[in-house]
């Protein structure tokens, strides 16, 4: 039994949840024995972007260190939008490779595709029930995507993605949930979620703090700065990819937008082109804005781009190259994630069990 689930107590209220996770409110500091994390990334592409390796795997690989912890391929979410059943598995296969590529440890990390774990669906249902209609209108992202997939073709799914996505979390009682910025609402309605759920029926669930980081958090779609990178990019220029080739990611570096003016500094507002490629130089490569921007002082737009192409490539090259050789053995990656899906069937179980018990359902026969 992990150090979070011994601490803690079913019979616990709010204030005593709160009074614990403010002891580990942020990924810096050194969390309790035993502390765990969560995060998934969707399989809705071939390839990862640089927004969710910057955005997310960079600090899952750093978060691993120190907590115990559970990654995941949220496939169920994966068919929210239609979508082809080939693809889908391709690319549930994908984003294992690019994870492990990318440095998730699975002997010291569990990684796991949603639906291999059923108690994900089963404990959904239970938060859509005491979620509201508003609450999950509200929600920014299916907000933005029914207005792009249209009202009437848009599915009752993407309505009640976030309550999946809280089921997804909180079956772990993690202490912390790093994602970028753009989850962040989400990650909010989970923590509610667990709230409304423990003041109703009893504690059961922990109250998960969002991780964030510092840069990085929302990297920008490189042909139209004041746009989030994201898969559904309208050019494909404006979207650098995990698995591109080193001349694909030097191109598109290259015609990247930038400002008016030729001075190289960070001003989101004034200046929001060079603004992100000094986001991901510091992202990638570990070094302040303000020590990249000194750097640059004097140079043209041109420097910092060759540069940047060469510090990016310098980090996605491997990690394309190394997916490429696990995807070259696709029956030991579903070896790996039939073990990490028992591994996290036996948290996500008894958290379940609880949950179910504590909302009044009857105990299923043995
Ligand atoms: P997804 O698949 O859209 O994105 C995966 C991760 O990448 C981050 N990200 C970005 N970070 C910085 N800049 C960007 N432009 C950028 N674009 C994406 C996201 O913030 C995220 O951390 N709903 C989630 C998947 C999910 C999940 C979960 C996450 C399902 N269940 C439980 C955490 C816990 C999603 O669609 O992320």
């Amino acid at each position: 039994m992990s150090g979070i689930v011994a601490a803690w107590s079913p019979g616990c209220d709010v204030m005593e949840i709160e009074e614990i996770m403010t002891q580990n409110t942020h990924a810096s500091v050194a969390p309790e024995a035993g502390a765990r994390v969560l995060s998934g990334m969707q399989p809705s592409a071939d390839s990862l972007h640089l927004g969710n390796y910057v955005g997310a795997l960079l600090n899952w690989v750093s978060v691993q260190e120190t907590y115990d912890a559970f990654f995941f391929i949220p496939d169920l979410h994966g068919i929210t939008a239609p979508h082809d059943p080939a693809d889908l598995r391709a690319r549930t296969r994908n984003t294992a490779a690019q994870f492990i590529a990318g440095g998730i440890d699975v002997e010291r990390s569990t990684l796991f595709v949603q639906s291999h774990v059923p108690e994900h669906a089963q404990l959904a249902w239970v938060l859509t029930c005491i979620t509201g209609m508003g609450e999950a209108s509200r929600m920014t992202q299916f907000k933005d995507k029914s207005l792009r997939q249209g009202a009437d073709s848009a599915s009752v799914g993407l309505l009640s993605y976030p309550m999946l996505m809280a089921a997804d979390i909180l079956l772990y009682r993690p202490h912390g949930v790093p994602v970028g910025e753009d989850q962040k609402q989400h990650v909010e309605l989970a923590r509610n979620l667990a709230q409304r759920f423990n003041q109703r029926f009893g504690g059961t669930f922990r109250v998960p703090d969002p991780f964030i980081p510092d840069v990085g958090a929302r990297i920008y779609d490189l042909q139209d700065p004041g746009t989030k990178m994201s898969k559904s990019a309208s050019s494909p220029n404006g979207l650098l990819n995990v698995m591109d080739t080193d001349k694909q990611i030097a191109k598109k570096i290259k015609s990247a937008v930038t400002d008016d003016g030729a001075e190289i500094r960070f001003d989101r507002e004034a200046k929001p082109g060079v603004s992100n490629l000094l986001s991901i130089y510091s992202a990638v490569t570990g070094r302040a804005v303000a020590d990249v921007v000194a750097q640059y002082q004097g140079k043209l737009y041109g420097h910092l781009k060759v540069d940047l192409a060469e510090v990016v490539v310098a980090a996605l090259g491997p990690v394309r190259d190394r997916a490429q050789q696990l995807l070259a053995d696709p029956a030991e990656l579903d070896a790996l994630l039939a073990r990490g899906a028992q591994k996290a069937r036996e948290v996500a179980s008894p958290v379940l069990a609880e949950a179910y018990a504590n909302v009044g359902f009857l105990p299923a026969a043995p």
